[in-house]
Order: C-alpha cells, then structure tokens, then sequence
C-alpha cells in the first residue's frame, strides 16, 4: 500500500509504520492523519500482522501536530470538529495487538500523544519528549491531559503539560513514560527483539489481557476486577489455554495457535 507521508512495511509478522516527513519534522498534518487511520484499520485486520510498531527512525519520532495546518483551523467550532474527526487515536488505542512506539529524537505534541495511545514505548538516549502546546497558547488536544497522567501520575504530567519543557530518554524512564532506554544505533534491534518476545506469546491471550488492562484502568476497582475475571474465564476455554498449560506440564515450549 502506498501512501504520501508514511511508509508501510511487512517484516515477519510486523507491521512497521515509519513516519516520513522529514522536512517538517514529521508534523502531523490532515493528510497523515487519514492515512494513520488507513493504515491503523489494516494492521487490525491483517492476521500476518501480531505486533505494530511506529517508528521515525533513529533520530526523530516527530514534532507534533502541524502548527501551520492547526492556524488554519479559523475558529473554535472548526477546531472542535478537527479533533472529534480525528479518530486516529482511538483506532490505535483500540488496536486488538501490541503495538509499539520506537522513538529515536523530537517526540513532541500530537507525537507523543500517538505514543501514549501505544502499548509500549522504547526510546533512544538521543530522544526528546514534550507537551509544548501551552507555548502556543493551546492544550494537548489528542489525549494528553488524559492520559499522560493515567500513565505517569498527575504530578509530573502537570508539570509537563503547564511549561511545555522537554525531558530526555533517561528522565522518561525514570518517570516511567518508557519501558527502556538504549543507545540509538540499538533502537531498532531493541524494538525487533521487543517485539519478538511479544510474538512468542498467545495472540488472543494478548488481545483478552489488552482489553481488560485498557477498559479496566478507566472504571472502578470493582468493575474493572470483574473485566478481569471475565477475561480470564474467556481465555480458560482457549487452544491456547490447553497448549500452554500442556507445556509447562510436558516441559517444552508452547506452540499458540491465537485461538
Ligand atoms: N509543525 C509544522 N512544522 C514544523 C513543526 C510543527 N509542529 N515542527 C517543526 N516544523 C518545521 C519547521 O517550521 C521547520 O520548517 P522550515 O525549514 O520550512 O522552516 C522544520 O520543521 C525544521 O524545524 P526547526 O524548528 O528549524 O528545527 P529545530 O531543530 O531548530 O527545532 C523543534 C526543533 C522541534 C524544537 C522545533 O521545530 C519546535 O519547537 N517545533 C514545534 C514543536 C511543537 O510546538 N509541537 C506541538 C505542536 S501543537
């Protein structure tokens, strides 16, 4: 499939995103949004895809929402109905895999915001993370007042969002807004061997576990306990269920089938 401003490939049962807009620092404009929708849709139903991963190389992930596009945006009501059509969020979020943000450089605004609706996020040392919408005189309008402080706390995430500063690699790990740090000629291996690991797992399982984890953060302690139980009876009927129990009695490894 070829689209204008990313670049899709197929990789042994990944599905590689890699935002290409160099010049603009991969900004996000109207046209890389539809095609992230597009592409977000095939991944889901594409069974030779397991795990998705968005990448801008190693050193750049991207600088956000297009200030250009966004001042061209002439009045509230416009915007408003710019960030409800934006559904390309959510399609991630929702995205029944694992899906991963390998970020190499600038992962800023609206970029960081596609990466707190993934899974996992793996930076390189030579990484820059932000929220400078308020030096625009704006907000994070594509989920991160939300969720940024679901992840890291809200303590953190006001100070992130309220000054707009950028942190790096390490101060995002330390925060906990990334899984790993490493060197950036190792960021893309280190994604693959992520990535790999996630394979050698029970792919409905993780669709069951993501969806419990996902709907579960954002209700009751009550409610969300008994998402989980539901989940976990719902895996107790599996293919998968019977194999990785049978392995572990026969001493090998399992073989899931993701049924
Ligand atoms: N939207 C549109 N264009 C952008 C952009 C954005 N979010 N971020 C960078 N660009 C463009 C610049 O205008 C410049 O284009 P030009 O060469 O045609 O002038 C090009 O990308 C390179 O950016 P530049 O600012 O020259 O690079 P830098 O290394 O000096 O600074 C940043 C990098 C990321 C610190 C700086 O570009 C920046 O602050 N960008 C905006 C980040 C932001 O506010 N994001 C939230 C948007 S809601």
């Amino acid at each position: 499939m070829d689209f204008e401003t990313i670049v899709y490939k197929k990789e042994g049962g990944r599905g590689i995103v890699f935002f290409n807009r160099p010049d603009k620092l991969n900004a996000l404009s109207q046209k890389v949004f539809e095609e992230l929708t597009v592409v977000f849709r095939e991944m889901e139903n594409d069974p030779e895809v397991s795990v998705v991963i968005l990448t801008g190389g190693p050193d750049l992930f991207g600088a956000g929402a297009d200030i250009q596009m966004l001042s061209g945006l002439k009045s509230s009501a416009e915007c408003y109905l710019f960030t409800g059509g934006n559904s390309a969020y959510a399609i991630l979020e929702d995205m029944g895999k694992p899906t991963i943000a390998a970020i190499g450089g600038f992962c800023l605004g609206g970029m960081l915001e596609l990466a707190l609706c993934c899974d996992f996020r793996l930076a390189a040392d030579s990484a820059k993370f932000g929220l400078p919408e308020v030096k625009l005189g704006v907000l994070p309008g594509g989920g991160g007042t939300q969720r940024l402080p679901r992840l890291i706390g809200m303590t953190k995430a006001k100070e992130l969002v309220y000054l707009g500063d950028f942190i790096d690699g390490q101060e995002a790990y330390r925060l906990g807004l990334v899984n790993m740090v490493v060197p950036k000629d190792q960021l893309e291996s280190e994604t693959d061997k992520f990535a790999k690991r996630l394979m050698g797992r029970p792919p409905f399982g993780l669709r069951v576990i993501k969806g419990v984890m996902n709907t579960g953060i954002n209700t009751s302690l009550k409610e969300s306990l008994e998402i989980e139980r539901q989940g976990f009876t719902i895996l107790f009927s599996t293919e998968d269920k019977k194999e990785g129990m049978a392995a572990f009695m026969e001493k090998r490894k399992p073989k899931f089938i993701g049924k």
